[in-house]
């Protein structure tokens, strides 16, 4: 038996009152039943179906966490974990079999109505993205995110999950990570497991950032008045620093790329896309003889139709890289995690940063507050919600103490934020529930504050020292809380 060290801070380190604490999953991630009663195919079913070898252990999310089965088991882990709120997604095509509102499946509508009704029965706010990623393969046939077309389709889901959930759902997320849709699906290691890295991936960008307008536009104009809800979407960032001081203005191109690209559209009193990422890719696509620049322009009416379509920023964050010019011949491999292509640069780390069981994944607590701040000076007042933050590792321990150490130093950089620099953050989610399919690294790297035995059948969740240590967070909304961790018997 451990018990946990008491802290005593010389300041009292706790968010305030009104601070929600919340905890994420995604349902291709967690939800298994991949095929039960009508629901249709995803591109993650299709992916990992049609290509085992691009995920490390051949592993697939067909089974995954079971929770299509056990939910009410993971709503008491919730209860557990005395959160205010649950963020969950709903799979497109588990609701919509088709891809198209021609036919509702009532086995999948139901799931999530149980779901939804379990949560606010034990005082757990549902907090629900529409899309982690499981487009219904019908449409990805049809070209998927490339396709113009897709905006509309993705508000006629939008209306069918607003009309059956809107009158118990407050929180709405659009779409998460537009970047893993767009640039990493269209680098070849996410579904769709498309190579078309600045054509295609620049083309999805429109796109999402269109449906997820209509979305909004949609709820404003008809669910608004009546339900009180908000909507926005929730972007990866990922903080970039300047290798040395000379890489100030690249690094700056790269947080327009990667950062700015999602939320200059929407969040910026101009709208539209990044003047710089705008030029930069007008005189490049130029130069290499296209006739009009890769990153396809808005109109007027889609820069209005977008520019103010959010009524939160939410965004997820998990590490800081540093950003360089790639050496003349050096390769640049995935988007995001080793460099852009597009600007020749080359992303690394700092050897003084700890490392996880991610690769790409290093402890730079500080690299928070930086991102905060630059998006409080980017985008104004407007309220915060950190909707993911987390921290992998190979799941072997339930004594997970590196994790309670990320999560007290990454939520001491958000006090700060709010505190020193007046970010105006309402809510933070932690990465996650429970292990789950964790995409290219199927199950070998864990993110949850629950280990999950996917050797047996009855998918045991088991709750970790972070599960006690969050618990204690999200009770007291102090960063030292004390918390008792009994460890059980060694597996
Ligand atoms: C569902 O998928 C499983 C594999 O995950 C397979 O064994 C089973 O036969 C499938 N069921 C149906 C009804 O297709």
């Amino acid at each position: 038996m451990y018990s946990a060290v008491l802290c005593v801070a010389a300041a009292e380190r706790r968010f305030p009152d009104g601070f929600k604490f919340g905890i994420a999953t995604s349902s291709y991630q967690i939800e298994g039943g991949w095929n039960a009663s009508d629901k249709g195919v995803s591109i993650w079913d299709h992916f990992v179906h049609t290509k085992p070898e691009a995920i490390g252990d051949r592993s697939n999310g067909d089974v995954a966490c079971d929770s299509y089965h056990k939910w009410r088991e993971d709503i008491q882990l919730l209860e557990d974990l005395n959160v205010d709120f649950y963020r969950f997604s709903i799979s497109w095509p588990r609701v919509l079999p088709t891809g198209f509102p021609n036919y509702i499946s009532e086995d999948g509508a139901r799931y999530y109505s149980d779901l939804i009704d379990g949560l606010l029965e034990k005082g757990i706010e549902p907090v629900v993205t529409m899309y982690h990623w499981d487009l219904p393969q019908p449409l990805q046939d049809l070209g998927g995110w490339t396709n113009p077309l897709i905006s509309e389709w993705f508000a006629d889901y939008a209306r069918v999950i607003y009309d059956l959930y809107g009158d118990r759902v407050k929180i709405w997320v659009t779409i998460n990570e537009a970047t893993a849709v767009c640039d990493i699906g269209y680098d070849d290691l996410h579904a769709p497991g498309l190579e078309s890295e600045g054509r295609g991936s620049y083309l999805c960008t429109k796109h999402v950032l269109l449906a997820h307008a209509k979305a909004y536009r949609l709820y404003e104009a008809e669910y608004k008045l009546k339900y009180q809800g908000q909507v926005s979407l929730t972007n990866q960032m990922m903080w970039l620093e300047p290798e040395t001081v000379e890489d100030t203005e690249l690094t700056e191109l790269a947080i327009a790329l990667s950062i700015d690209r999602y939320c200059y559209p929407i969040f910026s009193l101009a709208g539209g896309w990044p003047p710089a990422l705008e030029r930069y890719m007008a005189q490049k696509s130029a130069q290499e003889g296209e006739p009009r620049s890769r990153l396809p322009p808005f109109t007027q009416e889609e820069i209005q139709l977008v520019r103010g379509s959010y009524d939160y920023l939410g965004l997820n964050h998990y590490t800081t890289h540093t950003a360089r010019p790639a050496a003349s011949g050096e390769t640049i491999g995935t988007y995001l995690i080793d460099g852009f292509k597009e600007l020749d640069v080359k992303l690394g780390t700092r050897p003084e940063w700890s490392s996880t069981a991610s690769g790409w994944l290093k402890v730079y607590p500080e690299g928070f507050r930086a991102l905060l701040s630059y998006i409080k000076q980017q985008y104004g007042d407007t309220s915060i919600y950190i909707m993911e933050n987390g921290f992998p590792d190979a799941g072997t321990d339930l004594d997970d103490q590196p994790r309670v150490d990320y999560y007290t130093s990454y939520l001491e950089q958000v006090l700060l934020a709010m505190e020193e620099d007046g970010v105006n953050v309402v809510g933070y989610s932690a990465w996650s529930l429970m292990d789950s399919f964790e995409w290219n690294d199927g199950y070998q790297v864990r993110l949850g504050l629950h280990h999950v035995d996917f050797t047996s059948p009855a998918r045991t969740r088991t709750a970790r020292r972070s599960a006690k240590y969050y618990a204690a967070v999200a009770r007291t909304k102090d960063i030292d809380a004390e918390y008792q961790f009994d460890k059980i018997a060694d597996e």
